[in-house]
């Protein structure tokens, strides 16, 4: 993370695995790169080009009816899946669409009349039997949910093709799209299974220890974790457990380096420990990924372990100028070997070649923006200016007036490059906060304040998880990020953010917006989740107003900050804002 580029350790493992550490892209021969861009003085800027452009607008309304399975996988123990399908006017993707069809009366003529309901039928498109049929969708809608027996498809390794139809009343204007979908064998072998849900992105797993069948959604909220740290003593992972961190993300290498960067022995003794603990891991293969047997090594290894939760491929392949294919072949060889767990990887960059890294390379997109203490125009390690086409400052193309922009954008970025790139299934975003300092390019550790306005403000832009850089940290953010760990690993906050996507709100005082503040709603269960996070280091005073959609009519509970908010009149109140202040609250619905 930013760490690999000085490390000599660390280059050292990548040359011994013959991966060239000078890549090729549109860069001269001899001039490193950092996201495509020359950073070293010595060399002079040049376009790095893979930058991803919004595609040019269609002139008159397209349909873009997509369709995706609920879940990334079901089994043989599930009886009936779901699937969303979506009915969106775009002037980017879809087909043609008129807002007219011939309605067909009860005495036998054929009226016109406004094209708002899309009739759709979704069959195997190999056997051709139906699994939804004659079904109404409404023209731009989004998020419709069908269920089906899964009876007739019998659980394989390999996916189903699913075909949707849909057509307008009159069948002049007709619509196809198709995804697959996996109904895997159940699992004999003791491991678990983590389901990834594609409507709003979150993890499913079950409580092994209590032998569960059903299915939890589990927000994983930890830390990149140092091997050499973890590894001095097993019972370090029983601290992290009771610090609130429900995940491990091992980083390999170190001191005990061997072919995988990991002591085998001792990683078993410490996988043990986990799967007892059900402390959930993220196995990291940064260093090997691009090397098949190694993958098919260390896979074949852990996929039955009850404690894994998710693979992680490239360590910022974007930024290191990994190969453009790298993480799809890794992505495919993992899936053909362990069909059972998402896999992750983790981009530095703000526009890289992300088609290339994650669309057939990854299910989940990592940021790991670092905007604090850091100068974002002038690298101070390589002594470079720092734009889109050169430098590298730490924080790629990062916002130079508000540092924490610079995470909502970015996560903002990704998903539009999705919108753009019209990807389905959806892909999933977890952040990377920043959890470390005095060192490289950023001059001092974030504060306790500046790391909850960092996790909370990816909340509020639709990060499913977060997974800081690195522990062990400094006492206070351990204390803080172990707070925050309680409030959201909780079951009653896991509900909103991974049942509902979040919807951005105004934050106004006195006159008008305060464009420093950031602050969003999850609707669930007939409640509210709202959170509210101040990006100014300034205090603001007089009454602070967030604008609620719908019928909140009180607070029912205080997650997190100091309280004081009442709702009235279609808003949440209080008089003032802290700098960096942070606010979780639930309010009930009316
Ligand atoms: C790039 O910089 C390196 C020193 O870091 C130098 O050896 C090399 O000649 C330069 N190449 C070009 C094309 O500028
Ligand atoms: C449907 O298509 C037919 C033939 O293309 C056309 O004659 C008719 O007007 C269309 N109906 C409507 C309601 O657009
Ligand atoms: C059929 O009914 C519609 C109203 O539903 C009316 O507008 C139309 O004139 C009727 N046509 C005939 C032939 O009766
Ligand atoms: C289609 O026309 C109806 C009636 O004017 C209107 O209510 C609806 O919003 C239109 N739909 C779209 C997608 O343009
Ligand atoms: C869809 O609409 C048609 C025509 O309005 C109706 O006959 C049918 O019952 C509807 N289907 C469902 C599943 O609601
Ligand atoms: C479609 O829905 C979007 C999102 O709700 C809305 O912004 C847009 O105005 C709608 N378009 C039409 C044509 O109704
Ligand atoms: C399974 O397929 C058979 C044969 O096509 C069909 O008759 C039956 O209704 C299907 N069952 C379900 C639950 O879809
Ligand atoms: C779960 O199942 C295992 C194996 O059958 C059993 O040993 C264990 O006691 C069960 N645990 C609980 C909490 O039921
Ligand atoms: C690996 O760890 C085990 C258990 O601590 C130890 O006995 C062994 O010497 C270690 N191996 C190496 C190569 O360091
Ligand atoms: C991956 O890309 C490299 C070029 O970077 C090429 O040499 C290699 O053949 C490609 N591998 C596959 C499996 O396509
Ligand atoms: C970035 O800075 C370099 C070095 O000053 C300069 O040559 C290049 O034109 C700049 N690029 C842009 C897009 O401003
Ligand atoms: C709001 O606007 C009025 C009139 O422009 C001004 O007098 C007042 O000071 C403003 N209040 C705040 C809090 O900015």
């Amino acid at each position: 993370m930013m760490m690999t580029m000085l490390s000599p350790l660390v280059l050292g493992i990548i040359s011994l695995l013959g991966i060239g550490a000078q890549a090729a892209f549109d860069a001269p021969p001899g001039v490193q790169i950092w996201c495509g861009k020359a950073y070293r003085p010595e060399n002079a800027s040049f376009n790095p080009g893979g930058w991803l452009e919004a595609p040019a607008s269609s002139p008159s309304p397209l349909l873009n009816v997509k369709i995706y399975p609920r879940m990334n996988l079901y089994t043989a123990d599930d009886q009936t899946g779901s699937f969303i399908v979506e009915a969106a006017i775009s002037n980017i993707h879809g087909a043609p669409y008129y807002n007219t069809t011939g309605s067909l009366q009860n005495n036998g003529s054929v009226s016109s009349e406004s094209f708002t309901t899309l009739y759709v039928d979704i069959s195997d498109a190999d056997s051709g039997n139906a699994l939804v049929s004659g079904a109404n969708i409404t023209v731009n809608s989004t998020a419709n949910e069908f269920s089906f027996s899964l009876s007739n498809l019998t659980a394989r390794t390999n996916p189903y093709n699913i075909v949707l139809y849909g057509a307008s009343q009159d069948g002049n204007q007709t619509y196809t799209a198709t995804t697959q979908l996996y109904r895997l064998p159940s699992r004999t072998d003791g491991g678990s299974v983590t389901k990834l849900d594609y409507l709003y992105g979150g993890l499913m797993v079950q409580n092994y220890l209590a032998n569960s069948t059903t299915w939890s959604p589990i927000f994983p909220y930890s830390y990149y974790v140092s091997w050499d740290w973890l590894s001095a003593n097993l019972s370090n992972l029983d601290a992290l457990k009771s610090d609130g961190y429900n995940i491990v993300h091992l980083i390999p290498g170190g001191s005990t380096a061997g072919e995988y960067a990991f002591n085998i022995t001792l990683l078993d003794q410490f996988l043990d420990r986990m799967d007892t603990l059900e402390l959930w891991l993220m196995y990291d293969m940064r260093w090997t990924y691009q090397n098949q047997s190694a993958v098919a090594e260390q896979v074949n290894r852990i996929k039955t372990r009850k404690s894994l939760l998710l693979w992680y491929t490239g360590d910022e392949p974007d930024g290191n100028g990994d190969p453009l294919n790298a993480t799809s072949i890794a992505y495919s060889q993992i899936k053909s070997l362990d069909p059972y767990h998402p896999v992750s990887l983790c981009l530095n960059c703000y526009n890289f070649h992300y088609q290339a890294y994650t669309a057939t390379g990854t299910d989940i997109v990592m940021e790991d923006v670092y905007p604090i203490a850091v100068n974002t125009s002038y690298s101070t390690v390589y002594g470079t200016v720092c734009n889109t086409t050169y430098g590298c400052c730490g924080c790629d193309d990062c916002n130079l007036f508000t540092p924490f922009r610079s995470i909502s954008g970015r996560l903002d970025q990704l998903h539009a490059y999705d919108v753009w790139l019209d990807t389905n299934p959806p892909k999933t975003y977890w952040g990377v906060p920043q959890g470390f300092g005095a060192s490289q390019f950023w001059t001092r550790y974030p504060t306790p304040a500046e790391e909850a306005v960092m996790d909370v403000l990816r909340l509020n832009h639709g990060a499913k998880a977060l997974v800081a850089w690195t522990f062990p940290t400094q006492p206070d953010l351990v204390d803080v990020t172990s707070r925050l760990a309680a409030v959201l690993t909780q079951q009653e906050t896991t509900a909103f953010l991974l049942g509902a996507q979040p919807s951005g709100v105004v934050v106004s005082a006195g006159n008008g917006t305060l464009g420093n503040a950031d602050a969003a709603v999850w609707v669930q269960g007939g409640r509210m989740l709202v959170s509210v996070v101040s990006l100014d280091y300034e205090d603001v005073e007089g009454t602070v107003r967030v604008s609620l959609p719908g019928n909140a009519s009180a607070v029912s509970s205080v997650l997190w900050g100091n309280g004081g908010w009442t709702v009235s009149g279609g808003a949440l109140m209080k008089s003032g804002l802290s700098g960096l202040e942070v606010d979780m609250l639930i309010l009930d619905l009316s």
